[in-house]
């Protein structure tokens, strides 16, 4: 286990949380030194194995906060509950990688991280698209490799977007906001298949059209559809928000690729697995018009086969949360549930966490998803 390198902050705190990567800003520290907290924090940039994180968590640890490229089970829990821990949080706002059931009836609070990656996801996720459409990753390679030899009239000919239909895989928080930037910003209608209806987003949008309509301009609407097949048989374009689980594994695949428009465009920044991988590299081989932007694949950091030589296809490196204010507040929410639940505060019950983010912060843990489950008092 010594491969791995630590430095501890705040070496007299009388409780010892173990983060297993650096995190950026200053204000996370700030909450678990208050808190008393001894930090001891993985400085290397490597993965570490659920071996060197039990290793790190040893005989006396109250508290962990961990990573989404880390498998946080029954046994990772089990080494922290025996260690006298009581708290734990993902630095994300998905937590696929964590095994809440295990964690719950082991009695052990698991915390994440929503609200600060809202618009700065959705943002890529509209980055990704355009690009995707105006085939941007493609034409700069061919610029960077010397081989532009003047404007020619059909040179990367794309996609025009406006005035036709996106498809929003999931209208939670993350894909609500990518909507409202297509509709109310460039004039798109919006389709969406989710799990539960959001009024609000389709009264917003079609309010939107309403009023584009009066001026006479085009009008945009949204809708929500029942079935995935009209989803994907009608959008020109679809963007993934859906959280993965067994009902969301694989739910892209060659047949549901095979319904979509060929000219189409899939973006991707929600979870790898949402996307059976192999199937879409044949089908963007075998579909020259079909554009894919991708910031998460299936078995991260590796990619399919093949997928890195397709043209049609845009690739970043699960990047869609990386901007200085989105990391520096998810190291803030992760602290200060890891920090809350060990001062024995309620959890927060509301789901504006900007409270945490500056000044006097709330005596509450912002956001444990089990809180329910494990029956944790709310803010009153
Ligand atoms: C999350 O928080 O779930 C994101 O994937 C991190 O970028």
């Amino acid at each position: 286990m010594t491969r791995f390198e630590w430095r501890v902050h705040n070496p007299d705190g009388r409780l010892r949380v173990v983060v297993t990567k650096e995190l950026p800003g200053q204000r996370w520290l700030d909450f678990l030194t208050e808190a008393d907290c001894r930090v001891e924090i993985c400085t290397s940039t490597e993965v570490l194995p659920t071996e060197a994180i039990a290793a790190a968590i040893g005989e006396h640890c109250h508290g962990a906060i961990g990573q989404l490229t880390e498998s946080w089970g029954e046994d990772l829990f089990s080494a922290l509950q025996a260690a006298g821990g009581i708290a734990y949080s993902n630095y994300a706002v998905g937590y696929n990688n964590v095994d809440v059931a295990a964690a719950t009836r082991l009695g052990m609070p698991v915390g994440n991280t929503p609200g600060v990656l809202t618009e700065t996801t959705a943002e890529m996720a509209v980055a990704l698209t355009f690009a995707a459409a105006r085939r941007v990753g493609e034409a700069e390679r061919f610029l960077r490799a010397g081989r532009y030899q003047g404007w020619l009239p059909s040179l990367f000919l794309g996609e025009l977007l406006r005035g036709k239909t996106v498809g929003i895989l999931g209208a939670g928080r993350i894909g609500s906001a990518y909507a409202r930037m297509m509709a109310q910003g460039h004039g798109m209608n919006i389709l969406y298949y989710s799990r539960s209806a959001n009024k609000t987003l389709e009264d917003d949008v079609n309010a939107f059209g309403r009023f584009q309509a009066s001026r006479g301009r085009p009008a945009v609407s949204c809708r929500r559809v029942d079935t995935l097949e009209e989803f994907l048989q009608t959008a020109d374009c679809v963007s993934i928000h859906t959280v993965l689980d067994d009902s969301t594994r694989h739910m892209i695949d060659a047949r549901r690729l095979a319904l979509m428009k060929t000219n189409a465009i899939l973006v991707n920044t929600s979870r790898g697995p949402v996307v059976k991988e192999d199937d879409l590299v044949a089908h963007c081989r075998s579909h020259p018009q079909f554009r894919a932007g991708l910031d998460v694949f299936e078995n991260e950091p590796e990619l399919a086969d093949g997928l890195d030589d397709l043209d049609n296809v845009l690739i970043v490196p699960h990047i869609a949360s990386a901007t200085g204010w989105t990391r520096r507040g998810m190291a803030t929410l992760a602290a200060a549930n890891v920090a809350g639940l060990l001062m024995g505060y309620p959890v927060w019950n509301r789901s504006d966490i900007r409270p945490f983010l500056g000044g006097d912060s709330p005596k509450a843990a912002p956001s444990i998803v089990n809180a329910d489950a494990l029956g944790l008092a709310r803010l009153s």
